[in-house]
């Protein structure tokens, strides 16, 4: 594969992201990893470039809570570089017992987990598309088929919030919107780039550690702890959909441990779909 292939990872300064970017500068990409604290993510830049021996790492800071950095993400990486070959939507995470609204209006699990990732692919298209094969990779979960409860009224859960919920609705959302984008793609004529969402399994990294659950998941999740994976085994899934050759003809699927799988139909609908895919463009029309 091209050596000079260009990646960029959100949420790289640690966990799964952190160990997948050191994983593809190891491969020698032009890996350009994204954080939201400079002095960590520079740390971090530069941590990956002595544990790969590539000096072609460079990172970008914003906070994807919010939509407004959202656009000045893009518009640096734009400004900086000609095109984007993977783009791996991998920052994410369960926010706290109580629901939050960030400083646009959004809650807040719902904007990282969902609404982020899908301004960044949008606003990104047009670099990913220069590519011959391009490639975006969706970190959802499994929480998806467990947690999700979804209501069609009340997409970002004011009335009756639990975080788990809150998670699991915006995974499930998460693919869903890779799906209708998929195919948006090919009936746009752009199939050179693919779009696969994935579940990195239960993984030892920082998610959940300072969410504050309440008492008893706080407990559990201690307990579960010791049989998670590592970081790189986490990032499997992910370095397969960005490298491998056998899903380069591959749009709009779901994965766990490398393999195709198929997501939660509990509360699919085409309707549905369409009616998330409105959503998030709605939010971002009143930004
Ligand atoms: N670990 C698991 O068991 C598991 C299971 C299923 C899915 N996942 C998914 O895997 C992905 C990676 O999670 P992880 O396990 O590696 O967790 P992690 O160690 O908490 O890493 C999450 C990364 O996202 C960044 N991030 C979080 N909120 C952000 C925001 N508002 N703006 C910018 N960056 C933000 C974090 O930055 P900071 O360093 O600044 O906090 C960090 O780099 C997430 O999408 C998660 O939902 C994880």
């Amino acid at each position: 594969m091209n050596k000079q292939r260009t990646v960029f990872i959100t949420g790289a300064t640690g966990g799964i992201g952190k160990a997948t970017a050191v994983a593809l500068a190891k491969q020698n990409y032009r890996v350009v990893i994204h954080g939201r604290n400079k002095e960590k993510t520079a740390t971090v830049c530069e941590e990956i470039k002595r544990l790969s021996g590539n000096d072609k790492v460079d990172f970008i800071i914003g906070d994807l809570l919010l939509m407004n950095e959202i656009k000045k993400v893009a518009q640096t990486y734009i400004e900086r570089y000609d095109r984007l070959d993977i783009l791996i939507n991998n920052a994410g995470g369960i926010m706290s017992k109580d629901r939050k609204e960030t400083t646009e209006g959004m809650e807040t699990t719902i904007a990282v987990n969902l609404l982020a990732p899908f301004l960044l692919t949008e606003l990104l298209l047009g670099v990913l598309k220069k590519s011959d094969d391009g490639r975006i990779i969706n970190v959802s979960s499994n929480s998806h088929q467990l947690n999700a409860k979804p209501d069609f009224d009340d997409l970002e859960l004011k009335n009756n919030y639990n975080p788990l919920t809150a998670y699991g609705n915006a995974k499930l959302f998460l693919i869903w919107n890779s799906q209708h984008l998929a195919e948006k793609l090919i009936q746009d004529g752009y199939g050179n780039v693919a779009v696969n969402t994935l579940h990195p399994g239960a993984v030892a990294t920082n998610f959940g550690i300072n969410s504050n659950l309440g008492g008893l998941l706080n407990f559990l999740g201690k307990l579960a702890r010791p049989f998670f994976k590592t970081p790189e085994q986490g990032a499997t899934t992910i370095l397969y959909l960005a490298t491998s050759e056998d899903v380069k003809s591959i749009s709009g699927k779901y994965f766990e441990n490398k393999k195709i799988k198929t997501a939660s139909q509990k509360y699919y609908s085409k309707k549905n779909e369409q009616l998330v895919w409105d959503y998030c463009k709605n939010r971002m029309n009143k930004i």
